[in-house]
């Protein structure tokens, strides 16, 4: 049988090389064998975002053309809005009936964002049962598999635990879904950090080529390294971590230059910066020819939706009984 696979991106704008690398590459390559749903969570933004949703719309087709652009393609995945779905929200209600609060609580991002996302009131029930809704998506369908970054490990096993109690109450009824975890290399950022859209030290797929050389040039190399002729240790240089990704071909004497201080950083980052923006070419230029067709992103989401919404309500058709909703 096929594996069905489904996984969902907040809408927080462009893409940048670590979702690249990340989540996308892995989803290019599953919608080839499986099923797949992906999806575009703009509930899931709102219950951190309520409270200035105006950029969400513009996001959402960004996000959209972003994923055609590098690759995904609507005649294989199911590509749609989850608020075009309100199938998942009633699922969401029912799974919120058996969800001990015990368990929301626990989960490290909700103490966590509650902290970092300070200025943003998340001491909410929407934020509270986002793991909920997040089940919701992923048995709205019965996906089998679901990539996902390290993150979102905890709410994956909610998912399970979600899974087996409703087992439990009402018969077998959803299989446990599996993390489909990415093997890619970590992409450090321009401060060395992981690549992140909240620390602001990404670059994204649509930057223009000065722009990438500018934040490439700006990363952060070996701090030992302060002249030109200092010697260099690559593995603590944030630059040459994007070169194994970019430079794999001649990494050897990349490492070499900077163990003898052969080149300098600049030298260094720039021929870096050169190799990033010629992979972007292609993405760059498909992802302009799809800007040029109005309302295309919206006529992807329309095609998406009529594909998943037949799955959903032979799900949603079965948890009503099992739950004496019929
Ligand atoms: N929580 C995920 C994130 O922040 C997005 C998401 C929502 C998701 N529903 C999902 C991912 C279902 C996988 C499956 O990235």
């Amino acid at each position: 049988m096929t594996q069905r696979i489904l996984t969902g991106y907040r809408p927080t704008g462009k893409l940048h090389l670590g979702n690249l690398h990340g989540n996308l590459r892995g989803m290019i390559e599953l919608q080839e064998k499986a099923e797949c749903f992906f999806f575009i969570a703009d509930w899931h933004a709102l219950t951190t975002d309520y409270q200035d949703p105006s950029l969400l719309h513009a996001y959402i087709e960004e996000m959209v053309l972003d994923w055609l652009a590098a690759g995904i393609d609507p005649d294989k995945a199911a590509i749609y809005r989850q608020s075009d779905l309100p199938e998942v929200a009633e699922f969401q209600l029912y799974l919120s009936m058996i969800t001990p609060l015990g368990w929301l609580e626990r989960v490290p991002s909700f103490k966590e964002q509650q902290e970092q996302l300070q200025g943003k009131d998340i001491a909410t029930h929407g934020f509270l049962g986002y793991p909920v809704l997040q089940a919701a998506d992923i048995l709205m369908v019965r996906a089998d598999g679901v990539p996902v970054g390290e993150d979102q490990l905890p709410h994956l096993e909610l998912t399970r635990e979600i899974v087996r109690r409703f087992n439990f109450l009402y018969g077998e009824t959803f299989a446990e879904p599996r993390s489909l975890l990415s093997h890619s290399p970590r992409i450090p950022g321009t401060d060395g950090r992981k690549m992140s859209k909240s620390y602001g030290n990404y670059i994204s797929l649509t930057d223009p080529p000065d722009e990438i050389k500018r934040k490439v040039l700006s990363m952060i190399t070996d701090p030992a390294r302060r002249t030109r002729k200092d010697p260099g240790d690559p593995e603590k240089c944030s630059a040459f971590q994007l070169h194994k990704v970019y430079s794999a071909d001649g990494l050897a004497g990349i490492a070499e230059k900077c163990r003898t201080a052969a080149w300098g950083c600049v030298e260094c980052k720039g021929i870096l910066a050169e190799r990033v923006v010629e992979s972007l070419l292609p993405f760059q230029e498909r992802r302009r020819e799809l800007e040029s067709r109005p309302g295309f992103a919206w006529e992807v989401m329309e095609r998406g939706l009529a594909k998943v919404k037949p799955v959903a309500g032979g799900v949603l058709a079965d948890v009503r009984m099992r739950m004496g909703i019929d």
